[in-house]
């Protein structure tokens, strides 16, 4: 922890790391965002002592994530970012959608200051829960000088957050950066592996913090059978809610789409909708041109944040 009178910001959205069940042996059939930040912070002795201030922005099973919290959860950590009583902020978060928080993050807020979200795939009821050493580590990297960057700690590995993606559905070493993590935490030590990546800055001043103002940005799945009739569909959607629509296709392999649902997509973005082409692998970029632009590396859910802020811009 730096020596300083700088503190660490923890901030609570909820999630497993918070979640509670019946019995101790329960990782399934609990209740996710229960927990109260203060109470999951008095749970690991080693935080008593550090310089830690906490708020609980949120209660959300992460399933349930909305634009709404997202905008209040960038205006606050940009604040702190511009507070210099504050080295360093951790975000306690459901990994159902954690990699998205972290991707928006990463794209709007201005600073260099290390934003850390962490999880858990354990409730806190539990007999073994992960939460406690995630949230130990996630604090050591926030208030480690140097470390830059929105990212994501969890079993040990620091993920960037353009590159992190969940993977596992149970296990705890959930998440993986497909190029591999930046830094690891081995017994409280950070041994950094990459370079940081510094937020792009977008600002949080140009979110909504009304749902209604934000586009509609939907995803178009290429599969077998897939005829593209869904497209205009949810044009008419948009236009009834008089909304801006985006669409990301989920093109299969190399982002191709069927020979229907290409034209559909096509036809979609000449009446002016906002389309790209991402892939449904689990690894591997987008690489080609098209009449369609190129998701490029970006994963599904990163490539859906791309064109809300896109949208946002116009
Ligand atoms: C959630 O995403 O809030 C529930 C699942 C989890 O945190 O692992």
């Amino acid at each position: 922890m730096p020596s300083t009178a700088q503190r660490v910001l923890i901030i609570g959205t909820g999630g497993t790391i918070a979640g509670r069940a019946a019995s101790s042996t329960d990782h399934v059939g609990y209740k996710a965002g229960e927990v109260g930040i203060g109470e999951l912070i008095s749970g690991v002795p080693p935080l008593r002592d550090l310089p830690l201030v906490f708020e609980q922005l949120a209660q959300l099973d992460s399933k349930d994530m909305d634009l709404a919290t997202w905008q209040r959860l960038a205006v606050r950590v940009q604040a702190a970012l511009d507070d210099a009583a504050v080295s360093g902020v951790v975000i306690t978060h459901g990994t159902d959608t954690l990699e998205e928080t972290a991707y928006l993050l990463h794209r709007v807020l201005q600073g260099q200051k290390p934003v850390v979200l962490t999880a858990a795939m354990r409730p806190a009821s539990s007999l073994s829960p992960d939460g406690p050493q995630n949230l130990l580590d996630a604090v050591t990297l926030a208030g480690t000088p140097g470390v830059q960057g929105v990212l994501v700690c969890m079993a040990g590995r620091v993920h960037r957050a353009d590159r992190v993606r969940k993977i596992h559905s149970y296990q705890v070493d959930a998440f993986e950066s497909p190029d591999g993590a930046v830094a690891l935490l081995e017994g409280g030590e950070m041994r950094c592996l990459q370079p940081w990546c510094v937020p792009m800055g977008w600002g949080v001043e140009k979110l909504p913090a009304d749902e209604a103002a934000w586009p509609r940005v939907a995803l178009v799945w290429n599969a077998a059978g897939e005829d593209g009739a869904v497209v205009p569909q949810l044009e008419a959607l948009a236009q009834r809610e008089g909304r801006r629509l985006g669409l990301v296709a989920a093109g299969t392999g190399n982002g191709s789409l069927s020979r229907s649902l290409e034209s559909a997509l096509l036809a979609a973005q000449d009446r002016g909708v906002a389309v790209v082409r991402a892939t449904r692998c689990a690894y591997g970029p987008v690489i080609g041109g098209g009449a369609l632009r190129n998701a490029g590396a970006l994963s599904l859910p990163q490539a859906r944040v791309d064109l809300l802020l896109q949208l946002l811009d116009v």
